[in-house]
């Protein structure tokens, strides 16, 4: 088995960098994710398919409210790689300081992006370290002047504090995540001719 060619592929199919903001009970958070992608070719019903770590903060927020907003951001706002995804709304206030509004089913709607959409939770995967949250769009809205920007365009100017930052983070997430994803029990695995029904 070659698996060194793999890390380099699948970086090829991270979505444009996107914010995920989640609420509930007054509780707000929100973090970076390239794992935002598009899930429907109905477009009178869009659906988004978003993969977030179990452990985060903002996951916890999915989970108990079923709803999640992806805010895709504009290339302008790549230095918020580093204010949503380096740290946990658990120890630091992401938003303070920050333009944001409340939409009106509850969720952080973030100023400035290339756009936003808001999502209610149809169906969810356990990935072990990962959740897999598809969603319906319920509320979206466009800039249509703003670009996007990829995690790899943001690496090649990235400060080398932030890239020693996120190293040591990383250092700590890749472990667990492998735990996590070795620990998916043998029930919850998928077997061929078990599929999902029609
Ligand atoms: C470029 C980049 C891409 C990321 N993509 C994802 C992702 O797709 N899913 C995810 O769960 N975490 C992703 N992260 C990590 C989270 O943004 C990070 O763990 C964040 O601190 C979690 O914040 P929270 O605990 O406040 O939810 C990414 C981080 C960076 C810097």
């Amino acid at each position: 088995m070659a698996l060194a060619d793999a890390p380099s592929l699948l970086t090829l199919m991270w979505s444009p960098l996107t914010v995920v903001t989640a609420a509930h009970d007054g509780v707000k958070g929100g973090q970076i994710a390239v794992g935002a992608f598009a899930a429907s070719i109905v477009p009178a019903q869009p659906r988004v398919l978003v993969q977030i770590q179990k452990r985060n903060h903002t996951n916890s927020l999915i989970e108990a409210s079923g709803r999640l907003a992806v805010h895709v951001m504009a290339r302008e706002q790549w230095g918020w790689v580093k204010h949503w995804g380096f740290r946990s709304q658990a120890e630091v206030d992401k938003f303070e300081g920050l333009e944001w509004s409340e939409h009106g089913s509850g969720l952080p709607i973030l100023g400035g992006v290339l756009g936003w959409m808001t999502c209610q939770v149809v169906n969810h995967m356990d990935g072990g370290d990962m959740a897999i949250w598809l969603a319906d769009v319920t509320d979206a809205s466009r800039n249509t002047r703003a670009q996007p920007i990829r995690w790899h365009e943001v690496q090649q100017i990235l400060p080398p504090d932030w890239a020693e930052e996120y190293g040591r983070k990383l250092s700590h997430d890749v472990p667990d995540s492998g735990r996590r994803m070795a620990a998916l029990s043998e029930r919850s695995r998928w077997k061929a001719g078990r599929g999902p029904s029609p």
